[in-house]
């Protein structure tokens, strides 16, 4: 397999703009498994490299022999610090946590980044294979005792090999979304008081964070439905939380639930829907947040987050009174059409068709994303009266007596309160071997990282002799925190 490198310039933050002179790197480019290549690490001899290769390749056997889990219940007990499988026991959540404190300590020289980082009151760091996250941790812990508005970027893959060791942290992830789930809850609470047993249909991740905050809005875990076709590994207590249907995409799951066909099971109608679609509204994947121009076919087996929301009206699956919720990613491109006041134009169309209204009672505008809650039912449904009513108050009081103050505290606090954002590449799969991928999230850091630091898997498990890559890239991760940290 020939590897190809993206042509990515990198500087460090303060390193000189635009026009003035910037070194660029050289890159090679070869072979990924090619262990030659792979030994030359560039920062120690390559007999290092090999002789600690050779040395983590000793419990080979044992996972070739379908035996892991013995690995798993030595190491458990010989180190303890990492917690049952690196979970819960570790402060930084697992144990790459203590590897992260112990390539520092070795590099010594944490303080000049640090102290430059202090200068200026904030501290960026791009984390690369970085899921689920206790390298990110680390590094929003050394912001926060630095005093710094601590910023940092995740690019890792979406779909990772286990749902406890490779999904990003709840509380690495972004506070956005803790904000728009808290905002969800609070509008569809009023409307779900007024149902008895209320459902909710909501495209969640396998965190299932969405579901668990509509908890405390009175939806109960088997009324809340979350279709996903991404065969993302959602973990054994998903039960507790929501029902997840595994399989199906939403429109899949619309078109079996619809009145016509019940062979899904009936769920519904929902009173809360939240579609956290992260991708815009025509349903542009590659690249995930360029808006397509409207017409452009969309990828054969996705349907566009428009066509999902014709499917949800048409087929009747909302409620009289219910509270719709949909994230969209932002355009990158101003050459495209804006995508907003086309959704609202469909949604109130498509509410309209049904003789229902739609109000927008609420925007949450975050980095990448915005989150656009309504209110839909029938002119004279008594939830959609009382919600309305409760907002129009709210906005009365806010604009009267707090507007110009809450304008000045949101740019104050832009910086630090969408402090993590989770990055997938081109193509949304957070794969860093593929270029596109690495431009993509180039371009998204925006060259503003003071530190960039990898520790993953390039998804090679062996090369072509037969060698266990994985061991070799937990060589060099350190390697190229070293070597990019201090760039
Ligand atoms: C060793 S773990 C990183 C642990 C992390 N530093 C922490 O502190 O929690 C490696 C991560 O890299 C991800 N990964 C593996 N291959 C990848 C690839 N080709 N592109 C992006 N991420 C990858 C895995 O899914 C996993 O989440």
């Amino acid at each position: 397999m020939v590897f190809h490198l993206a042509a990515v310039s990198m500087r460090a933050a303060d390193a000189p703009a635009d026009g003035e002179e910037v070194q660029e790197l050289a890159l090679e480019s070869g072979r990924l498994e090619d262990p030659q290549r792979m030994s030359d690490a560039g920062y120690c001899p390559r007999e290092e490299v090999v002789r600690l290769w050779k040395e983590k390749s000793r419990m080979d056997a044992l996972f070739d022999g379908g035996d892991k889990e013995a690995y798993w219940l030595a190491r458990d007990e010989i180190y303890p610090e990492a917690g049952h499988r690196g979970s819960d026991r570790q402060p930084l959540g697992n144990r790459s946590g203590d590897k992260i404190e112990e390539i520092v300590t070795a590099v010594g020289k944490l303080e000049v980044l640090l102290d430059r980082c202090k200068e200026k009151g904030r501290l960026v760091f791009a984390d690369v294979c970085g899921a689920p996250g206790a390298w990110s941790k680390y590094f929003f812990k050394l912001g926060a005792e630095a005093r710094c508005v601590t910023r940092g970027f995740g690019f890792s893959l979406r779909e990772g090999t286990n749902v406890l060791s490779c999904t990003w942290f709840p509380e690495a992830r972004s506070p956005s979304k803790k904000a728009a789930n808290t905002r969800l809850a609070e509008l569809a609470k009023p409307l779900a008081a007024l149902k008895s047993d209320p459902w909710a249909l909501v495209l969640d991740a396998a965190s299932l964070a969405s579901s668990t905050a509509l908890h405390g809005a009175g939806f109960r875990a088997g009324r809340i439905i979350v279709p996903n076709d991404s065969d993302a590994p959602f973990s054994s207590n998903s039960l507790s939380k929501a029902t997840v249907i595994q399989g199906l995409s939403l429109k899949d799951f619309i078109m079996q639930n619809s009145k016509k066909d019940r062979s899904v099971g009936g769920y519904g109608p929902f009173t809360c829907v939240y579609c956290d679609f992260t991708e815009c509204l025509y349903g542009s994947w590659r690249p995930p947040q360029e808006l397509e121009e409207p017409g452009t076919p969309t990828v054969a087996y996705r349907s566009s987050p428009g066509q999902d929301l014709q499917a949800l009206f048409r087929t009747g699956q909302l409620a009289s009174g219910a509270l719709l919720a949909v994230t969209l990613a932002h355009l990158r491109s101003n050459k495209k059409p804006e995508q907003w006041p086309q959704l609202r134009l469909l949604i109130g169309a498509l509410a309209a068709e049904q003789g229902w209204c739609s109000v927008v009672v609420d925007r949450l505008e975050q980095r990448a994303v915005a989150t656009e809650y309504w209110v839909l039912g029938e002119p004279d449904n008594v939830g959609l009266q009382q919600v309305l009513k409760k907002e129009l108050s709210e906005l009365a009081r806010i604009q009267v007596a707090v507007l110009p103050l809450m304008t000045c505290l949101s740019a104050q606090r832009a910086y630090a309160g969408d402090n993590f954002v989770e990055l997938w590449g081109a193509d949304g799969s957070g794969n860093v071997c593929l270029p596109e991928n690495v431009s993509h999230a180039a371009a998204e850091v925006g060259r503003e990282a003071d530190v960039v630091m990898a520790d993953g898997g390039f998804l090679v498990l062996k090369g072509s002799n037969g060698e266990h890559m994985e061991n070799y890239q937990e060589i060099v991760s350190g390697s190229i925190l070293l070597a990019e940290a201090w760039l």
